[in-house]
């Protein structure tokens, strides 16, 4: 019989649109549902990026473009990075991708052989665990329960080097915890990445304009500037301009990977399309006033989940100071049952929530810590109190 490739038979659907379409079925049938389930950041581009878009679609818009990205995509990129605090880096230390996504498919192509293993810290992004089971990478996952606060140590990342991962991946701010790191623990665990030369290091950071309570983003070769010949930073226009759909994401890197992803891209997708390209750049150089307004909006819509979650007994939450994502420890619901139904798990627990409450979360196990559940508060306001407040009804009636 015809079979399919070995490696989709270790590439899965993805566990969070597995909630959500659940709850769209739910909601199609008449059941007032609250999502707090997908990441989306739920808000529109400003109008000078809708402004692009139609300027690029009234020229010659549809030829073939770089492999790499336009010129102004990767300087107006550039310009955005040394905003960041990440200076000298040049066209050459730059690809582009059909959303991070993509990109950081093309840095697993690029730098994982099969077998080759890759270290993370759980929680991690679901993500990072189908790309690498595609392309056959061994998992080290770094495992860092809420009480150590969702982060890594130093000794974990120690201990991990130390077996000479092939690729370090670490994801600040993260999806799905919020947790950030601050300046002095990215400096600590920079110091520890550069007594371990074999390591290649990758940092998801797309959620970096999304921080709150002040604090500023920093990065490992800000902390320790010779990582940065090994060191590729990944960013995208989703979550901070509010452009999920439109498809933009970047790494900067060593000159070497850069082509290596850009390379990729001549076989895979060939460029960006141009009319998103002039999206991409305005969203880049542009006002940034709708990213900062929705920036505040989340801050206060943070505190408003976790004074919520505050008065559920048992329930650990550490507070999370980035990107728009809760990550609860509900382990206390564990054993008990609700309408008669027993809670054996987060996915028990999430369905169970969904089905009497009409609130759809996603189960932690997605991200690889099953006592947890992920609450994206993006939905629109009215909607985020009635949500937690049915939360908190779920917990009351458990026996
Ligand atoms: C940590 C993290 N990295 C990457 C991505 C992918 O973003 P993009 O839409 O650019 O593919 C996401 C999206 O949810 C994410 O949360």
């Amino acid at each position: 019989m015809l079979q399919l490739a070995g490696r989709m038979g270790r590439a899965k659907p993805s566990a969070i649109m597995a909630v959500a379409e659940k709850a769209k079925k739910l909601k199609a049938a008449g059941r007032d549902i609250i999502s707090f389930s997908i990441g989306v950041p739920n808000f529109l581009p400003g109008e000078h990026v809708y402004q692009a878009a139609r300027d690029a679609l009234a020229k010659d818009s549809g030829q073939y473009g770089s492999n790499r990205g336009a010129d102004a995509l990767l300087d107006a990129f550039l310009k955005h990075m040394e905003d960041l605090g990440l200076t000298g880096y040049t066209r050459a230390n730059l690809s582009t991708g059909i959303g991070a996504k993509h990109v950081l498919y093309s840095l697993a192509e690029a730098l994982l052989d099969e077998g080759d293993t890759i270290a993370f810290p759980a929680p991690y992004w679901t993500t990072y665990v189908d790309i690498a089971e595609i392309v056959n990478a061994k998992i080290l996952e770094l495992p860092c329960p809420a009480s150590q606060d969702y982060k890594l140590t130093v000794a974990q990342l120690d201990a991990a080097l130390a077996t000479k991962p092939k690729v370090f991946l670490f994801n600040n701010p993260s999806n799905p915890t919020g947790m950030v790191y601050t300046k002095e623990e990215i400096i600590a665990l920079a110091e520890v990445l550069v007594k371990y030369p074999e390591t290649w290091i990758i940092t998801d950071d797309i959620y970096n304009r999304m921080l709150f309570d002040g604090l500023e983003y920093y990065n490992f070769v800000q902390a320790r500037p010779e990582l940065r010949e090994r060191t590729v930073f990944v960013d995208s226009l989703s979550k901070t301009y509010g452009m999920p759909g439109w498809r933009v994401g970047f790494m900067a890197g060593p000159e070497a990977i850069a082509q290596a992803v850009t390379t990729l891209n001549s076989n895979h997708i060939t460029n960006i399309p141009e009319v998103t390209t002039a999206a991409a750049i305005a969203a880049l150089s542009g006002p940034q006033d709708v990213t900062e307004a929705k920036n505040v909006e989340f801050q206060g819509k943070r505190d408003l989940v976790m004074a919520a979650l505050a008065e559920i007994p048992g329930v650990v939450c550490p507070r999370p100071q980035g990107a728009f994502y809760v990550f609860p420890d509900i382990s206390v619901a564990f054993g008990k049952s609700h309408d008669g139904k027993v809670i054996g798990n987060d996915i028990d627990f999430c369905n169970a929530l969904l089905e009497a409450k009409g609130v759809a979360c996603v189960p932690g196990s997605a991200f690889g810590e099953p006592r947890a559940l992920r609450i994206s508060y993006t939905c629109p306001t009215p909607q985020l109190a009635p949500g937690m407040q049915r939360i908190q009804e779920f917990f009351a009636e458990l026996k």
